[in-house]
């Protein structure tokens, strides 16, 4: 939905939702920029060792050999292979550059590494796929082409000898704002360039996966060390460009959907998602099987990139409201320069660090506020959010994420299904083989739902009805309405589930820097991917969500059947998620990793491309 435009929202005013109007409310008084959160250092080991009060299960023996311990084991490897790879000089970091990108470093690397390291940057090559996942793609493409285009778009950040310029017609300009002002910190810094900005909250980008491939082969074919005396060093300026008057560059956005059918053009041809029948009709209840999501470790996630994936899990077509009616289309098979804050996989746009992160709006946030010590939090997991996801209707509610979240852990409706007394309207129940749950040995009737009392308080605060209407006729006997509830507050509890809204969710980053542990579910890329690590940052999750038992049980255990939980690791979890995200989701992370984008897109533009670079010998 194109939040930023007023006409728009007049018109859609009534299916707006509430977090939407609280966002543009609270647009109004933007607080002063809070400056960089001190540095906090870091013990990376941490441990949880600290003297936690008795929970109620404490004391009680775990299931020994969970897979969920071999997963947080594998977890901390992975973070050590990452900690091993800091560079701390110029040189290491252009060594690094060159053996996994396959070039030379590009022009001013060496202010780059400055800026990172004046800013206590954590320089580990890695951080940066995605930028260059986004990017290479481009090497397939013109110069000349890439910057007319970016330079004809009417929604346009541009730098000029150090400063930056916005041009749009829309008329709510928080979010170009806020990139202008992200993108303004470090222009001192950058060439000239152009940046053509969705100003949508969906992604708009899906080029065929043939034609990206082709690109792709451009790319490997140019990729080599260029010797540093044939380097130009320098980029060029686009006066040229600023004299020509503009061309018609049109995207060729279209509005009609579905979604799913124009999506998977952009996966491998040999994937699922590319032969999958289309589902059309979703009426019927969601197709998830008890069995273990695929590609996982014993039920749990192991590979991230493959959990998120529509390509690799054909059925999310009817499991995400993205797929099965987003709250509007306007997307181009044509590969042009477009940034964005977040994208589906399949997707080709160019990742910024997502303005809602730059905001300093507690309403995203959370505020300076990242909750109560660990101790002194309620033993349970809470959800507050609006029925999101895209356009909700009664012939369709059953395969929405956020319903199905609310519904799968609200203990009234499972112990419905539990006891047969109703058929679950959007979910399965757990089959016993699958997780083996304690509450599977217990013989009493009503076990599962009996537990899940215990912990869970999810609910929506908005139904977001379609026709609007309140109260809203098709979900109202399924849910009932809570108040909103601010960030701050969601951390007096220790659990905190994330899960898509209409796109990614903008609380993700608060979640993060909290003293709760997040649980995350999506199928959104971002700016950060390739710096968190699933099971040491936070705790992964399937889009199916047959996981979440599982996932609660072994934190928490289940005192009624005489299991204990895990809660050192939830807590461990927990402040190695806040500690890290305190040193490489800063604001000034996001201002290096806006340089080297910029650096690198820059030199894309430029005719001489393949020649340019930066030259470590003077
Ligand atoms: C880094 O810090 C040094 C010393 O304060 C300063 O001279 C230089 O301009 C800074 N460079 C960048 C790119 O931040
Ligand atoms: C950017 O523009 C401002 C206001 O026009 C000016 O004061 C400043 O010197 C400019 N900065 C650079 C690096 O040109
Ligand atoms: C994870 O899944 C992705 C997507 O299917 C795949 O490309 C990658 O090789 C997998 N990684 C591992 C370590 O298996
Ligand atoms: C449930 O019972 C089976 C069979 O006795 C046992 O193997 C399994 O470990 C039990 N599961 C739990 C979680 O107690
Ligand atoms: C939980 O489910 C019951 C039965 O479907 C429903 O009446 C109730 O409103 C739901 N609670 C919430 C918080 O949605």
């Amino acid at each position: 939905m194109p939040l930023l435009s007023a006409p728009a929202l007049k018109g859609r005013f009534a299916q707006f939702s509430i977090s939407a109007i609280l966002l543009l409310a609270a647009f109004w008084f933007i607080l002063p920029s809070l400056d960089a959160l001190p540095l906090a250092l870091p013990s990376l080991h941490f441990s949880s060792q600290s003297h936690s009060h008795p929970t109620k299960t404490t004391g009680l023996p775990p299931k020994p050999n969970h897979p969920i311990d071999h997963l947080i084991t594998r977890a901390n490897e992975e973070v050590e292979g990452l900690l091993a790879k800091e560079a701390t000089t110029l040189s290491a970091a252009a060594a690094a550059y060159r053996q996994r990108r396959g070039r030379q470093p590009p022009p001013h690397f060496d202010a780059w590494f400055a800026f990172a390291q004046n800013h206590s940057a954590l320089i580990v090559e890695d951080f940066w796929d995605q930028i260059y996942h986004d990017l290479r793609p481009f090497w397939g493409v013109p110069a000349r082409q890439i910057r007319e285009q970016a330079n004809d778009y009417v929604h346009r950040i541009s730098v000029r000898n150090g400063n930056t310029t916005q041009r749009t017609d829309i008329e709510r300009r928080e979010w170009m704002d806020l990139w202008q002002d992200m993108v303004q910190s470090v222009a001192q810094w950058l060439p000239d360039v152009d940046l053509a900005i969705n100003e949508m909250d969906e992604s708009r980008v899906v080029v065929p996966w043939e034609d990206i491939d082709a690109c792709m082969a451009t790319e490997r074919a140019s990729r080599k060390l260029v010797p540093e005396a044939e380097l130009k060093t320098e980029f060029g300026d686009l006066k040229a460009l600023d004299q020509t008057p503009p061309a018609n560059f049109d995207p060729g956005f279209d509005g009609a959907g579905p979604y799913w059918p124009l999506a998977v053009v952009g996966c491998p041809p040999e994937s699922l998602a590319r032969s999958a029948y289309i589902e059309t009709d979703f009426t019927t209840p969601p197709p998830i099987s008890s069995d273990h999501p695929k590609g996982s470790y014993e039920g749990y996630v192991q590979n991230w990139t493959l959990a998120k994936s529509p390509c690799d899990n054909a059925h999310l077509q009817g499991l995400h409201g993205t797929f099965v009616e987003p709250i509007s289309i306007s997307t181009t098979k044509k590969l042009f320069p477009l940034f964005g804050g977040s994208k589906l996989p399949m997707n080709n746009e160019i990742l910024l660090p997502p303005a809602m992160y730059w905001t300093t709006n507690p309403f995203y946030s959370g505020g300076n506020e990242h909750g109560q010590p660990w101790e002194e939090k309620k033993d349970g997991l809470i959800w507050r959010g609006a029925a999101s996801g895209g356009r909700n209707k009664e012939e369709n509610w059953r395969r929405f994420q956020r319903h199905r979240f609310v519904s799968m852990i609200n203990a009234t409706s499972v112990k419905l299904a539990e006891t047969g007394k109703q058929k679950p309207q959007n979910f399965v129940l757990p089959s016993n083989a699958s997780y083996d749950l304690a509450t599977h040995n217990s013989s009493k009737p009503g076990a599962l739902s009996d537990w899940i009392s215990t912990w869970s308080d999810a609910a929506f605060v908005h139904l977001l009805c379609f026709p609007p209407a309140n109260p809203c006729p098709y979900t109202d006997p399924y849910f009932s309405v809570a108040k909103p509830m601010q960030m701050k507050d969601q951390y007096a509890y220790k659990y905190l589930p994330d899960i898509d809204g209409n796109s990614f969710s903008g609380r993700y980053r608060g979640f993060l820097g909290s003293t709760s542990l997040p649980i995350k579910a999506t199928i959104y890329d971002e700016w950060h991917d390739s710096r968190l690590v699933p099971w040491k940052h936070f705790v992964p999750m399937t889009n199916e969500f047959a996981d979440i038992y599982g996932i609660m049980e072994y934190f928490l255990g289940n005192a009624e059947m005489g299991l204990g939980g895990h809660e050192d690791a939830a807590k461990g979890i927990a402040m190695e998620g806040k500690l890290w995200a305190e040193r490489v989701l800063r604001r000034e992370d996001m201002q290096v990793y806006v340089f080297r984008l910029l650096l690198e897109y820059a030199r894309l533009c430029d005719d001489e491309r393949e020649r340019m670079g930066w030259r470590e010998d003077g």
